[in-house]
């Protein structure tokens, strides 16, 4: 059974439907870790309630990026860690977490790169008025959103509801999501 750890810093949908492909057998791992950067962030509670050991912390309790990373690297390393899952995890990957998980961090973005990377991906695209929207699963490298595609899928819409957008973007990622790390993991 492989091990992954999913880092998130929102809600945590593609995390509960990442570990619920865990456990109904549709991935052959299991969530060992989570990671999240705001203590106050649902998908904390949902770590909790699914007996998922999470890693919460605030990155001004630490005097700079190396050292919460340097940090996050020994619990990765403790728990076997094959693959990291970025899922709506809002900071920027840094040079201790490359140098040590380079090659094995993927990431989840809400438009299709390489248009609108970075923060309010969905909000961008709507004010450029585009009528194709998507989602990007990457390897991530040292650049923004930047790196590598490993799946694309796109849909359609015509408005300016970015709630909509979101919902619509949401029921493709988890299934594409969990679709994605299955043939990684393979
Ligand atoms: C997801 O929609 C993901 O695509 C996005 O954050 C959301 C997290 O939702 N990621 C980014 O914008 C990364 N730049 P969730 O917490 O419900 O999984």
């Amino acid at each position: 059974m492989h091990r992954i750890a999913v880092f998130a810093s929102g809600k945590g949908t593609n995390f509960e439907a990442i570990a619920a492909a865990c456990s109904s057998k549709e991935l052959d791992a299991r969530v060992v870790l989570l990671v999240c950067d705001k203590p106050q962030a649902e998908v904390v509670a949902k770590a909790a309630r699914l007996g998922i050991e999470c890693f919460a912390f605030s990155a001004k309790e630490y005097s700079s990026k190396e050292e919460y990373e340097q940090k996050i690297v020994e619990l990765l390393d403790s728990k076997g860690v094959e693959l990291v899952c970025l899922a709506g995890y809002m900071r920027i990957v840094g040079s201790v977490l490359l140098d040590a998980y380079g090659g094995r961090i993927i990431n989840i973005h809400p438009s299709l790169l390489p248009a609108f990377a970075g923060a309010r991906a969905v909000e961008q695209a709507i004010e450029y008025g585009v009528k194709v929207f998507g989602i990007t699963i990457h390897w991530v490298d040292s650049t923004l959103d930047g790196g590598k595609i490993i799946a694309q899928r796109a849909f359609e819409y015509e408005g300016s509801d970015a709630e909509q957008v979101h919902r619509i973007g949401q029921q493709i990622e988890h299934k594409m999501y969990v679709e994605t790390i299955k043939k990684i993991l393979k």
